[in-house]
């Protein structure tokens, strides 16, 4: 990733290079739980974004990351489609910016508003169905629209009840609650106790590990980490038949949609035996608000849970509902976010780290010092301008934070008084590469520098473990560690090489036992067969992620469409632009690349994306669907869902998200969503299964007759809201 300074200067560039890079950093977040910047950068890269779009209207694209709540789900769970959608929250970073939005609340409100202050709980958001009172499902947000399936992992935190506590009345027939799961800091303290003895990495902080531990396969896994939740949402919401007559009749109930506020919400769902974060109160006025968040801010490290700000919610519901949403967050909420935790300590030195791209980063290396919750000795400088910007020297005293806190950042030296120690020199960025002493070249207009240097052994190394890691080729027990070893003893110059290796490869290699060499040589051997996009991923091209890898891949559908197609294609294709279009191009036009790419062809590996019918003219698919427009709900067998919506939209049809009178068919798979099921039956579009799918992805012809008219939905029968 470029730094800000390099942004592209017309404005079609300066967006699509920002989406790009926010796409990037969303998979980083949300999909991988490893953020590689901190939140207030990415804040900043959504601004500039916003800031772009709101002066070239003409440039915004329905896609465009400013109305997308989250990334979308990683494939690993099965896909649950939210039908309330679960919003996110506009930030406010200072008092000041609270105060517009509650002048701007005033405005269309009169009178004195309450709020309900909460804690903004730094964990991840959660969707738990109750039906009849049992807890029948559980799903992450994802994007907001469509998240994941993860029911059997929650069943094991112990403060989620399996059954909701018998109450006057009946239960509601359906009601999802929605909150944070997270981890709390004892525990995270623990776990990481653990992870040193057993030698492994210890975790970055507890909201990643909470997000890790309620994304494990094995649930027993999830068992072990000590998660907990706070609930502080209803979304959907079906009550009781009897409940509803006993209400009209004035009967003794205790229905939770009768809560006029947020606050009677809250008590509602204390009262069933969800546990409620008791840290809240109704405020009148900014004043109020501004004391809550002070305190809240004050008692923070003294909570056994991260909090990294306060939620203020318009406690009533026909205020909430008069003042609406946008696309991505309701007007009648705003999170007021801490400004970062800053202490001082000593740079010793200033050192550069080389990338597996070659790129030289500077890094900090400090006294070790604890800040927002953790020990830090190192931090990045980023680049050479902000190295001269900070004007941060070996031997000062410097400011430090953890910005978004997670990642460590030198905010900048502590200046000495006139009559103190005098400073070192200023820091000089090193002209050769500290790896291997070639030189380094930071080409005019670029913040960044590079190691131009393709032989250089630690990019070598980056490279090839980047090839192995687990969102490209997932090659099992293939490390940073094994790989610095391999290519340190010859035994690997690029990744071509580990299809070649045999038993006798291992011969003389200390720390190796037959039964960890045959888990290796079949670790390899299966990654012959990964889809496409995880091959594209892990070549390591500037710019390309998997976000991209997969919007390549999938419009494309083999390796050799890809190398063929010049930069407009690959610039046209969504989800790709020219930033992408053009680093992928010069990428494939190196000979080097080009003869490492044959080498894997010969190896056998598999470079066509699954799913995909490649079969047309020209190796690029016949516009069999030219004009239509199928919607997809669901999970298909052969297709993730982008896979089928880019079939149709690579035919020349579209894929929109939702039914209208003008769809030509509704594709359903498993669980599909029961909104757009009972939307098509009533405008009589069209349903048809994946095989059907499949034939009209062929033949550009639907099926004589509807499959059925109603799949299985696996929802028992609620009607949507
Ligand atoms: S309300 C439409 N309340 O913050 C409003 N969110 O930045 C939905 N969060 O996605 C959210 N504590 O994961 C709400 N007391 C709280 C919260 C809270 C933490 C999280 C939640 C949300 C994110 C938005």
């Amino acid at each position: 990733m470029t730094g800000p300074g390099s942004v592209a200067p017309d404005p079609a560039s300066a967006i699509e290079e920002l989406r790009a890079r926010i796409a990037y950093h969303n998979e980083r977040y949300f999909v991988l739980d490893a953020p590689e910047i901190p939140d207030a950068e990415y804040d900043a890269l959504l601004r500039s974004l916003r800031a772009l779009e709101a002066e070239h209207p003409e440039l915004v694209s329905p896609g465009t990351p400013t109305g997308v709540v989250g990334a979308r789900p990683s494939g690993q769970f099965a896909p649950v489609v939210h039908r309330v959608p679960m919003m996110s929250l506009d930030n406010a970073f200072t008092p000041a910016e609270l105060g517009s939005w509650a002048d701007r609340l005033a405005k269309l409100v009169s009178g004195d508003t309450a709020f309900e202050c909460e804690l903004k709980i730094d964990g991840l958001a959660v969707s738990l169905t109750y039906e009849r009172g049992r807890l029948v499902r559980a799903a992450t947000r994802g994007d907001g629209r469509i998240g994941e399936d993860v029911t059997a992992n929650v069943a094991t935190i112990a403060a989620i009840p399996g059954r909701l506590a018998a109450m006057v009345g009946e239960p509601p027939e359906l009601i999802e609650v929605r909150g944070e799961v997270f981890m709390p800091v004892s525990a995270f303290a623990e776990l990481n106790e653990r992870q040193r003895e057993l030698g492994g990495r210890p975790f970055v902080n507890p909201r990643n590990s909470a997000a890790g531990s309620l994304r494990q396969k094995d649930p027993s896994v999830t068992a072990g980490r000590a998660l907990s939740f706070w609930a502080y949402q209803v979304g959907e919401l079906v009550p009781s038949a009897r409940s509803h007559a006993a209400k009209a009749s004035g009967g003794d109930v205790e229905p939770v949609d009768s809560a006029a506020t947020q606050e009677e919400t809250l008590a509602w769902l204390e009262r069933a035996g969800l546990p409620v974060n008791p840290e809240r109160r109704v405020v009148t006025g900014l004043d109020q608000v501004l004391a809550f968040c002070r305190q809240a801010e004050q008692r923070r490290h003294q909570l056994d849970y991260d909090i990294d700000g306060v939620v203020i919610k318009v406690d009533d519901f026909a205020l909430q509902r008069r003042l609406g949403s946008t696309s991505r967050a309701p007007r009648w909420a705003m999170a007021y976010k801490f400004p970062p935790e800053e202490r001082t300590t000593l740079l010793h030195d200033i050192q550069v780290s080389i990338g597996r791209t070659g790129k030289a980063t500077p890094f900090a290396v400090l006294e070790p010092v604890f800040v927002g919750g953790s020990t830090v000795s190192l931090a990045t400088l980023h680049n050479e301008d902000q190295v001269r910007l900070k004007d941060v020297r070996p031997g000062d005293t410097v400011v430090v934070r953890k910005a978004g806190d997670v990642i460590p950042e030198v905010v900048g030296p502590v200046v000495p008084h006139s009559s103190g120690p005098r400073r070192r020199r200023r820091w000089r960025f090193p002209t050769r590469c500290p790896s291997c002493s070639a030189p380094l070249l930071r080409l005019p207009g670029e913040s960044d520098t590079f190691c131009t240097n393709l032989d250089c052994p630690v990019q070598r190394v980056q490279r090839i473990a980047h090839f192995a890691s687990r969102p490209a080729m997932d090659i099992e027990g293939l490390g940073e560690q094994r790989v610095a070893l391999f290519v340190e003893r010859g035994l690997l110059l690029d990744v071509a090489d580990l299809f070649a290796f045999t038993a006798e490869t291992f011969t003389g290699l200390a720390g190796f036992q037959s039964r960890s060499i045959d888990n290796l040589l079949g670790a390899i051997d299966s990654a012959r067969h990964r889809p496409l996009h995880r091959l594209l991923t892990g070549l390591g091209i500037r710019h390309l992620g998997e976000v991209g890898s997969r919007a390549l891949a999938s419009a494309l559908g083999d390796l050799e469409a890809i190398m063929a197609a010049d930069e407009e294609r690959l610039a046209s294709i969504e989800g790709v632009g020219p930033v992408i279009g053009s680093s992928v191009t010069r990428w494939f036009a190196s000979e080097v690349n080009r003869s490492v790419i044959d080498r894997l062809v010969s190896a056998g590996l598999d470079t066509v994306e699954a799913g995909h019918d490649a079969d047309g003219p020209g190796g690029s698919v016949a516009p069999t669907l030219a004009g239509m427009s199928v919607v997809v709900s669901g999970t298909l067998q052969g297709y993730t869902r982008e896979e089928a919506e880019a079939a149709v939209t690579s035919r020349g049809g579209r894929s929109p998200g939702s039914v209208s009178r003008r769809t030509d068919a509704l594709v359903v798979g498993d669980a599909p969503g029961a909104s757009k099921v009972q939307k098509a039956e009533e405008l009589e579009v069209p349903i048809i299964d994946e095989a059907a799918f499949v034939a009209l992805l062929a033949t550009g012809t639907l099926p004589g007759r509807p499959v059925g008219t109603r799949p299985t939905v696996h929802r028992s029968g609620h009607a949507g809201r």
